[in-house]
């Protein structure tokens, strides 16, 4: 007899994002030549002052459980960073280091939300964030953003869509895919409304250091101002530190919210990995000179990319503010004739020309492909060729005025 599933099993769909990444990996194992546009992780090594830390952790035997929500030093360093970034106070009651920002973002679902509670977020959107709604019994309500507004994430749908049932708001800022930013104009009048009807505000900020141009984006100083008690900040070491591998997230938030989150993740997965933790020390209280360093060569391979990529106008994409992605708009590619969907588009990009994206279906948002540009300068270049290339081959048509 078959194994018999959970209910819940079957409300979620396993990460799209990393099927893409299963898929090159499963290529290149058996020798194709594939250019990784999928890859949603910084290919640049971890600074070498990180690894030292993680180096000596291990020499010093700092091997061994941890509290729960992590070492002191780190909570420190992490309440640190966000007083010296932003000018926000956190206690270490109010802070929890977690296996990744993914892994902060679940202990908030989970200890925010429940059955029948209505969460809402913006669409297109990582879909972890919603399948997490899920996982949690709630169900996520979607605010759509558009291409024509460069996927401005505005307040005033998020308060059209309250309801009674409404429990949560999650926002992403920068947004993966998206690269768009919330303004916090837009932030405040959100969490003026939450804090006035009493919904929890999460704001996941996991590319947070990974901003273009010094636009004002001090959004845990607004979620202070208007509503500290009814708010969760989701951060990550990964991005910024180029860290994707060792696992370090954290929430910032009111204590009785974090004691929620250290009770559900002491049964789940206990501490952060001791070695990890003191790399993650290294790296909120060392130099941020390896960030801007990263941030200016991801900025000159964004626009770079760009340029080559709009050359073909069946490629529409704007510049994005934050993260390292293109998210391109391919409708002009697709038809009843050829490809119907993004998802075949990608598939036949991948099985002919080798280049590997994640097709705008993984985001809710069908029509479009996401191009992860945290790759060299030479795989830019050349899974550009190809991909242009493809266009002209499978696009042959001129696109239609708009
Ligand atoms: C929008 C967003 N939030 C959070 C995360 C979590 O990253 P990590 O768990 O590596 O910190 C990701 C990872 O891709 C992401 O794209």
């Amino acid at each position: 007899m078959a194994t018999r599933l959970a209910g819940r099993t079957s409300r979620i769909a396993s990460s799209p994002t990393m099927k893409v990444t299963a898929t090159v990996d499963r290529l290149r194992r058996e020798g194709v030549d594939v250019i990784d546009f999928g890859a949603g992780e910084p290919d640049f090594g971890t600074p070498p002052s990180i690894n030292a830390a993680a180096h000596a952790a291990i020499d010093q035997d700092f091997t061994k459980y941890t509290p729960v929500g992590g070492i002191s030093d780190l909570k420190r360093a992490i309440c640190d960073r966000y007083r010296i970034d932003y000018g926000v106070e956190y206690a270490e009651s109010e802070v929890i280091a977690c296996a990744g920002g993914k892994q902060a973002l679940f202990n908030t679902a989970l200890a925010l939300f429940g059955d029948g509670d209505e969460v809402v977020t913006h669409a297109p959107y990582w879909p972890t964030l919603s399948e997490q709604v899920k996982l949690a019994e709630a169900m996520p309500v979607l605010v759509r953003t558009n291409a024509d507004t460069g996927f401005a994430i505005r307040a005033q749908p998020f308060i059209d869509a309250i309801t009674p049932r409404t429990r949560g708001i999650i926002l992403n800022s920068p947004c993966n895919p998206t690269g768009a930013l919330m303004s916090e104009g837009d932030l405040a009048t959100v969490a003026r409304e939450a804090a006035r009807r009493g919904i929890g505000v999460v704001v996941d900020l996991c590319y947070e250091k990974l901003i273009y141009d010094a636009v004002p984006h001090n959004l845990p100083a607004v979620l202070s101002r208007h509503c500290r008690d009814l708010a969760v900040i989701c951060g990550s070491a990964s991005k910024a530190y180029a860290m994707t591998g060792w696992r370090c997230g954290w929430s910032l938030g009111p204590a009785s919210a974090i004691a929620a989150q250290h009770a559900i993740q002491s049964h789940a997965t206990s501490n952060v990995s001791s070695i990890t933790q003191k790399a993650a020390v290294a790296a909120l209280t060392g130099s941020q000179e390896p960030v801007t360093r990263m941030l200016n060569e991801y900025r000159v391979r964004r626009d770079q990319l760009h340029e080559w990529l709009t050359a073909d106008p069946r490629l529409r994409c704007q510049k994005p503010a934050g993260a390292f992605y293109l998210f391109v708009d391919i409708g002009d590619t697709l038809s009843v004739d050829g490809f119907r969907t993004s998802t075949d588009f990608a598939q036949a990009l991948l099985d002919e020309s080798g280049v590997a994206v994640t097709p705008g279906e993984a985001f809710d948002a069908p029509g479009f492909i996401r191009i992860s540009y945290a790759t060299s300068m030479d795989n830019l270049r050349e899974g550009s060729r190809r991909l242009l290339e493809f266009v002209r081959a499978h696009a042959p048509q001129a696109p239609v005025a708009r």
